[in-house]
């Protein structure tokens, strides 16, 4: 039986609805325009267009996957990020706008966005911090290290689309282990949901993002136990360090810091007031710079 294209997002954002999913009417156009193909304005001009048997099927595929909870990032295969599109796959987060928070918080602290610097991104996953900040910093050049093979072949992917390659390298590593020299920037976004916590995150998250980007051990903390210390060796004099953290572990991750020699420069907060991002340099550089500027009259550093 023939359909039209309106009658057929009429029934999609039923079962979209009757799914649980929020803004139903809009998941479904924006899955009708992934499944045809078609720009949005022209099947908004065309809504008393039948569709033929193939395109129903295609609709139906897309949002019968979207009923089982399947991110529609992943069902489009790409999501934005710093205003960039990024492959996803299925060893990738789907990364999170609250991510970018760290993105600004690095070029916030940047002097010269015309530096030579050396960018080392841990947990790469699609590559998203690594190539937002390359694609605002024009002379930098970075090393993304991700334990998936899949991730880090995505982050290449990512790269090569961006037109980003030259600037770039994917590895795959356990964290800081195979590295040497120094880095002017090291940003991590590692895995730090508790693994009690993992069943009861929307099934959009439980379900399709991959486990070792998520799982942060019994307190979310394992990962940031794993790499803090090895960190001073890769962090030059004037290094520094961005990290993402769960919401309420601001604390406890500044604690494991201040034990492997580093010291808060500052904390940062995503869109919804939570505190997300936090920066560290050497702690012996921080003390030298005090020195500096109490010998200069220049007063405390803001810290
Ligand atoms: C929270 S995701 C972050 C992904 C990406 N940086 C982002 O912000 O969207 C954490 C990443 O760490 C990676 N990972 C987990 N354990 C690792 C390890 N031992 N060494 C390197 N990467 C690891 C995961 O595969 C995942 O890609």
């Amino acid at each position: 039986m023939s359909v039209t294209l309106r009658a057929s997002l009429r029934e999609a954002a039923r079962l979209l609805g009757r799914a649980g999913i929020e803004n139903a009417g809009h998941e479904a156009r924006l899955l009708a325009v992934t499944a045809l193909a078609q720009p949005i304005e022209s099947m908004i001009a065309h809504g008393d267009r039948l569709l033929s048997d193939s395109e129903c099927r295609r609709v139906q595929l897309l949002v019968e996957r979207r009923a089982g909870r399947e991110p529609l990032s992943r069902i489009r295969g790409e999501r934005e990020f710093w205003g960039l599109p990024f492959r996803l796959a299925p060893e990738t987060l789907d990364p999170r706008p609250d991510s970018e928070t760290l993105v600004a918080a690095v070029l916030r602290e940047v002097v010269d966005a015309k530096a030579p610097l050396r960018l080392l991104d841990l947990g790469t996953g699609s590559g998203c911090l690594l190539l937002a900040l390359l694609s605002e910093l024009p002379c930098a050049i970075g090393i993304g290290i991700d334990r998936s093979p899949g991730a880090t072949a995505a982050a290449a992917d990512n790269a090569a689309r961006l037109g980003l390659a030259s600037r770039c390298h994917f590895a795959v590593g356990d964290w800081s282990e195979a590295l040497a020299g120094t880095f002017d920037w090291i940003v991590c976004n590692p895995p730090y949901i508790p693994e009690s916590a993992i069943a009861g995150l929307a099934p959009e998250v439980a379900l399709f993002d991959p486990l070792p980007a998520l799982d942060g051990g019994g307190d979310g903390l394992d990962a940031y136990r794993l790499i803090l210390p090895r960190l001073g060796r890769l962090l030059g004099a004037e290094g520094r360090l961005a990290l993402e953290i769960g919401d309420g572990q601001a604390m406890a991750v500044t604690a494991l810091a201040v034990e492997s020699g580093l010291a808060l420069d500052d904390s940062l907060c995503d869109l919804g007031g939570r505190r997300r991002c936090l920066l560290f340099s050497p702690a012996v550089a921080t003390m030298l710079k005090h020195q500096v500027k109490k010998s200069l009259g220049l007063g405390p550093h803001p810290v």
